[in-house]
Formats: structure tokens, C-alpha cells, sequence
């Protein structure tokens, strides 16, 4: 990268703040930059990362029941929508959807998004948006009329806290009307091993996908983190319902950042990201608590991941 960032960029205090608390932590948007979304399609393809297999197996499966619950001529807009290849899939086992709207914090992502969706749906009109999600969402104007569905795939949801889920959810509805729909892919509770083992793959492609956290930090922020101090863990905790990343020193180390400097001791951690799995009853009251109402689940054959059809259940909301 060009100069080094001063010691006053707010990316640093943040990082700074995060890696000075105990746990140390850091934010997960530290894993996207090009070489790490391309890790992260990588994760997807891996053969102990059940997640996105199962929900494309419940896309296909149950095609005809989650296509007559959307409605004929759905307007779609996709929260978190990448490269568009959850959408091909999504859009190839509906009826016949009207519009697609992705939704994307990086504009690259978003033009591929609508490349692919062009060029296998010529038909279908596109509306790209390029926005945080996490900041909240809004329809764009000009959407053509007919049944609206909001969705959210890959189980990016669990990766929030619960209770920020909550809020965020029904900052969400807020915007919806009472006729809008929200399509929730959701990983569920199961065996442990199985977990341990999507987080800790053969081809070590989530440990690369963690670290190169380190080395995005080295890169844009001019850190100086010797990335073969630190080796990635991932492990289900029951106690919270989550797995927990964590990057963890096995020396200590004086990591230095904008003028300022902090010590991570051997055998410390800096805890990256969260994947929480829920049970269909807990994800039930979740949804209720930010002012949905649970319509349909739909699962795969093992039980392993949900798709949550959801309405707004308030009637506070304008049409
Ligand atoms: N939401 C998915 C999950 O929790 C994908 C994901 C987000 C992920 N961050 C990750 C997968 C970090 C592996 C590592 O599984």
C-alpha cells in the first residue's frame, strides 16, 4: 500500500481499541479485501463446509413450495449479495421473478453480481444497490409492483450477536409493509464434530481466510503482525451456541500501528469472528422479538440448515 496511515485514522483507533481489550478482538471486515473474499468463495467449495450445499439442497428441494410462498412476479433484493452465485441459484428455483436487487457493500462484487444474473436471466430486470447492509436498507424507487421478498442466505446472520440480530432485524422491518417477505438462511444446532470440522478444513482454507485478517491489517493499516506467530482455532462453544475464530500467538509478540504499539503474549488469542447456530425454536423467538412472525421453514433431509420464510407481524407498518 501507499504511506503509512497516521497514528489519528479512526480505522486504526478502532483496530487499536479492539486489540487492546481483553479477549483481544477484531472486527471481522478486517477478512474482505480481494484476497480474502476470494478465500472466502474458496470456504464455500470445501467439502466439510456443509452450509452452502445444504441451502442450495433446500433451494432445489423444496423450489415449488418457496416459490408459491414469494408469489408470482417477486421483486427480490438480496442482502450481502457477492459475486450473484446464491442468486443464480435462488432465481433459476423461483417461478418467474420480476426484478433482483443486489445489495452490496463493494461495487466489484455488485457488477459481477449483475453480470451473471444478466447473462443467465436475460429477462429478468436488475437493480443493483451499493450499500452496508448493516446500516439498515431501504426499497430503491422505481421497483416494478409485485410481492416483495428481502433475503438473506449463507447463514450471515449467525455471525451477528443475537441481540444485535434482534435490533438489526427490526430496523429491517421497519421498512417493510405488511405484504413484504424476508427469506432467512439459518445454520442449525447438530453434532459438534461436524461443526469442527467446517471451521477447521482439510485444505486449511479457513485458517488463510483468518490470518489473512493479519495480513489485510499489515497491508492497508502498515502493521507489522509476522503472520507465522499466529495460528488459526476454531471450536463449537456450547455455552453460547457459536463457533468462536480465534488467532492465536504462539510467541510473544509487539504488534506496531500508526506510531502506536501493543503486546500479544504467547498463547493469547485475538478472537475474529462468531458463527452462531441456532435450533428452529430459538431462531422462532428471535424473529418474534424483532417483530416478525415465523410463516414457513423450510429444511434439508439431515436438519442441518433453515431456510425461515418470515412476515412482519406488527401492524404499525405503513403499505
Ligand atoms: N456466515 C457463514 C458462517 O458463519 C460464512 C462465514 C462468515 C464464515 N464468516 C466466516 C465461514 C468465517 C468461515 C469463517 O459460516
Amino acid at each position: 500500500m501507499s504511506s503509512a496511515p497516521s497514528a489519528r485514522d479512526p480505522r486504526i483507533t478502532e483496530v487499536l481499541r479492539g486489540l487492546n481489550s481483553r479477549p483481544h478482538a477484531l472486527n471481522p471486515k478486517w477478512f474482505y479485501d480481494a484476497w480474502g473474499s476470494h478465500l472466502f468463495e474458496e470456504i464455500t467449495r470445501q467439502p466439510e463446509y456443509y452450509l452452502t450445499d445444504c441451502e442450495l439442497n433446500i433451494l432445489r428441494m423444496h423450489a415449488e413450495a418457496i416459490s408459491k410462498w414469494m408469489g408470482p412476479g417477486v421483486v427480490l433484493a438480496e442482502l450481502g449479495a457477492g459475486n450473484g452465485e446464491k442468486a443464480t441459484r435462488l432465481i433459476s428455483a423461483l417461478k418467474s421473478p420480476r426484478c433482483y436487487v443486489p445489495i452490496d457493500i463493494s461495487s466489484q462484487s455488485l457488477q459481477s453480481a449483475v453480470d451473471s444474473i444478466r447473462q443467465f436471466k436475460p429477462g429478468i430486470e436488475v437493480n443493483p444497490l451499493c450499500l452496508d447492509f448493516g446500516e439498515g436498507f431501504l426499497w430503491p424507487d422505481g421497483l416494478p409492483v409485485g410481492p416483495r421478498c428481502l433475503v438473506f442466505m449463507g447463514s450471515t446472520i449467525g455471525n451477528m450477536e443475537p441481540a444485535d440480530a434482534v435490533l438489526w432485524l427490526s430496523g429491517l422491518g421497519a421498512h417493510l409493509n405488511r405484504t413484504d417477505k424476508m427469506l432467512i438462511g439459518v445454520d442449525l444446532k447438530k453434532d459438534e464434530k461436524i461443526l469442527n470440522a467446517a471451521y477447521n478444513d482439510a485444505q486449511h482454507v479457513t485458517a488463510a481466510f483468518n490470518l489473512n485478517a493479519l495480513a489485510h491489517l499489515n497491508r492497508a493499516l502498515g502493521a507489522n503482525f509476522n503472520l507465522a506467530l499466529f495460528h488459526h482455532e476454531s471450536f463449537y462453544n456450547p455455552t453460547y451456541g457459536r463457533v468462536q475464530m480465534h488467532l492465536v500467538a504462539m510467541a510473544d509478540d509487539i504488534i506496531r500501528m500508526g506510531g502506536q504499539e501493543l503486546s500479544i503474549l504467547a498463547n493469547e488469542s485475538i478472537h475474529t469472528e462468531n458463527s452462531y447456530k441456532y435450533d428452529i425454536k430459538d431462531f422462532q423467538t428471535l424473529t418474534e422479538a424483532a417483530g416478525f412472525r415465523v410463516d414457513a421453514v423450510w429444511v434439508d433431509s439431515r436438519h442441518w440448515f433453515g431456510l425461515f420464510g418470515l412476515v412482519t407481524s406488527g401492524d404499525s407498518r405503513d403499505d
